[in-house]
């Protein structure tokens, strides 16, 4: 079966999209985990109220503990392939996930950033890309689903979608805009990558 784990770190939203379409009958998959890295990630209740099992690991808190980066990677892996996912998908993950977890799974990890490829890698993509609009210097931006090398969002594309930004764009309409694309997208790579293994 198309198993998959699904690592998020908030709200879920692209979690939810996945769910939906699971439900739908238009993704063959089945998430056998949802794991997070904050126990307050509302994700985790969506899961929840989809009878889909849930795990977190907090990296603060291993730190506090004497833990580190790598003994996290290394916990993370041996926690998520304990579902025996065919597929993890990163899905509004926010850590930087190193090799030691990485070789466990490589090449079936996609993670879904919200910018073209090259164009703003890293965290506030979204806010990064209304800016540089303002100045002049981009006329739209995009969504990527990639799937996940050492180096961040740069792994080999596998989907990409433009998306348009308007001269009367809040970051807000811009926000909305592109998460209703990832929403799609997300599922679109899934599937694909489902069909190819
Ligand atoms: C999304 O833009 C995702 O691409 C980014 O985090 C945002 C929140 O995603 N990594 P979600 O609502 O938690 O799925």
């Amino acid at each position: 079966m198309n198993r998959l784990a699904v690592l998020i770190s908030g709200n879920g939203s692209n979690l939810q999209a996945i769910i939906d379409h699971i439900a739908a009958g238009d993704l063959d998959a089945e998430i056998s985990v949802v794991v997070s890295n904050r126990a307050d990630a509302y994700g985790l209740q969506r899961a929840a109220a989809a009878g889909i099992p849930t795990e977190v690991l907090d990296l603060v808190e291993i730190k506090a503990a004497g833990g580190d980066r790598i003994g996290y990677d290394v916990e993370l892996a041996g926690l998520v392939a304990g579902y025996e996912p065919d597929v993890v998908v990163l899905a509004g993950w926010m850590l930087i996930l190193g090799n030691d977890f990485l070789q466990r799974f490589t090449p079936h990890i996609i993670n879904l950033h919200p910018a073209l490829p090259g164009a703003f890698p890293g965290t506030d993509a979204i806010a990064r890309a209304y800016a540089a609009y303002q100045a002049g210097d981009i006329k739209h931006t995009g969504v990527m689903v990639h799937r996940v090398v050492e180096e961040v969002d740069a792994g080999t594309v596998i989907v990409k979608e433009p998306v348009p930004i308007f001269p009367d764009d809040s970051l807000a309409d811009l926000e909305e805009r592109i998460h209703l694309v990832e929403h799609n997208l997300i599922v679109a790579a899934i599937d694909m990558v489902l069909r190819a293994l």
